[in-house]
């Protein structure tokens, strides 16, 4: 990865590239012709403008898709479009989006609708979306048909070719699409510009082949492809010469890392390595899947001095018959099992989940083993879900739907059993001094500053804005249900 700080590395690349010649084959040599050749385009479209112009990068879901997004406002800023916080604001507005659930989808709807008038006020304005929910067929129609006034979509197989993707549209009237089923190309160094000087994502896999039968991931996403264990650490080398101290691996399923390699390499074995990075404090990673996790991952956890103390491990659900029918490898028993050996290892370990709930035939004792599971394990914090038929995946064909009001309830239950819990785990830390990585000012109160303990619980005190990427102590004072006022301790 390229990152938009070393700007002058990048640009003696792209001193060596002739435009007169046709656009070499090898990526990322493509890609970076393409970003010579859109920025002439810009420029131009700026200087008819009569001032600068700025692009608006939205995302949707998950952590691998802010991590995408700073790949995308990567090339904007590189092809000469200035970052705008307010979309309404800019002329490059791109929707980066995410589909596992169906309002995801609808939210989408909404916000491109509102686009077209912008597009009508604003003659150098261009439209983009990209993401998961672009690998959907009859999304794609759908928009063709009724959204005509979009100029770029693309999936998430080929984010790379953003450039290229914009210079064919610039050179083009009318939409540009292109939408890959599967692909099982990573190409590496291109560039990306960090929303944290201090922290970022580094994606260690792409895709999932797990195929839990309510999810949509597998089939938007592909086939599970791992990058190589030098790229990673090649990379992650980079962002800590760069002022990064807390990095995050992302996956859909991080536990299956290195199976598909040539030289094939355990998660596990690869933390081991990240470890070994000298300047780097705090490793956190994402997702874990149960069935996955290995008694060697949870040694190392307990012996690593920078893995942070937080486990997010989707439960999904407390009944086996519903994870069994949910294709998800594990029992409830099983992953109970699996929660003490974390807890034995790692004492002081915070864990988070994801529940969903109203997966097809979902009876009221399937629900209490689910709530018998978030008594049991006792979490942090849960995302819950209610389930949400994803077409084309083996769930939305199942008989018995949960009714919508059954679903309600329970969704409501399992909320308030989840906040009661997590309401009292949480303060646990009360009158302990912690390290925390402070993040900002507080969204709220500008007088604090907010940070994050190593467990993922945010602590807001009183501080200055110079402490923005510091790891400091702090004493916390009092918990507030999901987060402490600390007081700051000096070292
Ligand atoms: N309905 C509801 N929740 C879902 N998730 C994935 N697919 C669905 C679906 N069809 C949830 C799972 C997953 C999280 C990212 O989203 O809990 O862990
Ligand atoms: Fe979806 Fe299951 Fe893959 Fe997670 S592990 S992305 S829930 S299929």
């Amino acid at each position: 990865m390229i990152d938009n700080t070393k700007n002058e590395e990048f640009e003696t690349i792209l001193d060596t590239i002739d435009l007169s010649k046709p656009a070499p084959v090898d990526e990322p040599k493509r890609q970076y012709y393409f970003i010579k050749k859109a920025r002439g385009y810009v420029k131009q479209m700026s200087e008819k403008a009569g001032r600068p112009l700025f692009s608006h990068v939205t995302t949707f879901g998950c952590q691998m898709n802010a991590r995408d997004s700073e790949k995308l406002t990567g090339i904007l800023e590189q092809i000469g479009y200035r970052e705008e916080t307010e979309e309404e604001k800019a002329d490059f507005v791109i929707y980066n989006t995410c589909t596992v659930r169906e309002n995801a989808n609808q939210r989408v709807y909404g916000r491109i609708g509102q686009l077209k008038k912008g597009k009508k006020d604003n003659p150098y304005m261009l439209i983009g979306l990209c993401g998961c929910m672009m690998q959907e067929t009859e999304v794609v129609e759908k928009l063709k048909k009724s959204y005509r006034y979009i100029d770029l979509i693309f999936g998430t197989h080929n984010i790379y070719k953003f450039a290229e993707l914009i210079v064919t549209r610039l050179e083009s009237q009318g939409m540009v699409i292109d939408i890959w089923k599967d692909t099982d190309k990573i190409v590496e160094d291109l560039p990306s510009e960090r929303k944290y000087f201090f922290k970022s994502g580094v994606n260690i896999m792409f895709g999932c082949n797990n195929f839990c039968s309510y999810c949509i991931v597998p089939y938007v996403r592909g086939r599970e492809r791992s990058r190589n264990p030098q790229d990673i650490i090649r990379e992650i080398e980079a962002l800590v010469a760069d002022g990064v101290v807390e990095i995050m691996l992302l996956g859909q399923n991080v536990n299956s890392y290195g199976k598909n390699l040539k030289t094939p390499m355990s998660f596990a074995e690869l933390l081991q390595e990240i470890e070994k990075i000298e300047g780097l404090k705090r490793i956190r990673f994402m997702t874990s899947h149960p069935k996955d996790l290995s008694d060697e991952l949870i040694e190392v956890m307990g012996k690593s001095q920078k893995i942070c103390k937080h486990l997010h491990l989707p439960v999904q659900s407390g009944s086996s018959r519903i994870l069994k029918s949910m294709n998800r490898g594990y029992t409830k028993e099983h992953y109970l099992e699996l929660v003490d050996k974390i807890r034995t290892a790692v004492p002081d370990i915070s864990l988070t989940t994801d529940i969903i709930v109203g997966f097809p035939t979902e009876t009221e004792e399937d629900f209490q083993e689910t709530l018998d599971v978030v008594r049991k394990v006792r979490y942090d914090s849960a995302f819950t879900f209610i389930y949400s038929k994803r077409t084309g995946t083996p769930a939305a064909s199942m008989e018995k739907q949960v009714a919508d009001a059954v679903v309600k309830d329970r969704f409501n239950r399992l909320l308030q059993e989840v906040q009661k819990i997590s309401g009292e785990v949480c303060s646990v830390h009360t009158d302990t001094v912690q390290e925390i990585l402070v993040e900002g000012v507080n969204d709220h109160d500008s007088l604090l500053m907010t940070g994050r303990m190593s467990n993922n619980q945010l602590v807001h005190f009183p501080g200055g804005e110079s402490l923005i990427g510091k790891i400091i102590d702090v004493k916390l004072k009092e918990c507030k249900g999901f987060y402490y006022i600390g007081e700051l301790l000096k070292k």
